[in-house]
């Protein structure tokens, strides 16, 4: 069978842009492996690119980026459980810890709302990130939820959850309670990965006396500075202390109590056998501040718009991104 010279013109240009767009991938790849940077002007990242391993479930996959201290790819891996819940601030926050999430190397990120539905602009934020993710579900209890007297224990199914994920899903690394209203420098991410049980450092902006920190002489721990002792045997924040998981997967009873205000302490005594003495002290002796409990200004819930009087306008679409 003969086929016209066209036909063979057609097979000789196809297979030459299949082989040179094979190699452009491949420089491509190579270019970025070298200079441990990551595009992220880029845009979303969609599955089926190169970039695949970012989205990954598999972890071990995940690939170093900006990271410039540590660019092995064979970093234990920090599992980041982040609870939230829809308030005025929440975008503007998850943002913000998305861009410091996006600088540190092998990390997966737990977002875990308060709410019976995933909020889609969170989905979508998240997907944005092209971060190794899952986004889960923990309503607050009923009973709690209900509850009319007192502060109520925010966060605390959200992190129980988490707890629950790593128990299922996670082999080895290190876990760490990073709410959203948080500013976290890239050198807590490197020094909270390699915790062999329970590390702690101080947190910046906390009470009175604006730190809550191990107390540390000649490298020893001495006991603890914290505006709110309250009797507590760990009176550190919730942001103070990184675990191995190992440490947790060898206690399958720990967890955290419906107790506001004794969240952390009620964790960590659950972390038994374990005290105060074994804690591993980081932040070079406890003496940098490396996570500071920013807080955002509590805004108010947006006024409602005149849908009839700006019918048609960015306003509407702008409208449901608020609270
Ligand atoms: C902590 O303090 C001890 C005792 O002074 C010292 O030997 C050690 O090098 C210090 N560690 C760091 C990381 O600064």
């Amino acid at each position: 069978m003969r086929l016209p010279l066209t036909m063979y013109l057609v097979i000789f240009v196809s297979a030459s842009v299949v082989f040179y767009q094979y190699h452009l991938s491949k420089a491509w790849m190579i270019s970025h492996n070298n200079s441990q940077f990551r595009d992220l002007s880029a845009g979303p990242i969609e599955k089926g690119t190169n970039y695949t391993y970012y989205a990954s479930k598999n972890i071990s996959q995940a690939v170093p980026c900006t990271d410039f201290s540590l660019s092995n790819p064979q970093l234990p891996p920090l599992y980041i459980i982040t609870p939230t819940y829809r308030r005025p601030e929440q975008l503007a926050e998850l943002t913000r810890l998305a861009h410091t999430l996006m600088l540190t190397p092998n990390i997966h990120w737990l977002v875990i709302e308060d709410a019976e539905q995933k909020t889609e602009l969170v989905t979508d934020l998240l997907q944005r990130t092209g971060l190794s993710y899952d986004h889960l579900l923990a309503p607050m209890p009923e009973i709690y939820k209900k509850k009319k007297k007192g502060p109520k224990p925010r966060g605390v199914s959200n992190r129980n959850k988490g707890l629950a994920w790593i128990r299922k899903y996670a082999k080895d690394g290190v876990f760490y309670f990073a709410d959203d209203d948080n500013t976290y420098d890239l050198q807590l991410f490197r020094e909270i990965r390699y915790t062999k049980q329970v590390s702690m450092f101080p947190v910046g902006l906390i009470t009175k006396l604006g730190v809550s920190s191990p107390i540390v002489r000649n490298g020893k721990f001495m006991g603890f500075y914290d505006g709110w002792m309250a009797g507590r045997k760990f009176p550190v924040d919730m942001a103070g202390f990184a675990v191995s998981v190992n440490f947790l997967l060898e206690r399958p009873k720990a967890e955290m109590p419906f107790k506001p205000g004794f969240e952390e302490d009620g964790f960590l005594k659950s972390l038994v056998p374990f005290e105060p003495y074994e804690i591993e002290l980081l932040a070079e002796n406890c003496t940098k501040i490396w996570v500071w409990h920013t807080q955002a200004k509590r805004n108010d819930p947006s006024q409602p718009l005149d849908f009839a009087k700006y019918n048609n306008t960015n306003l509407v679409l702008l409208k449901h991104i608020l609270v």
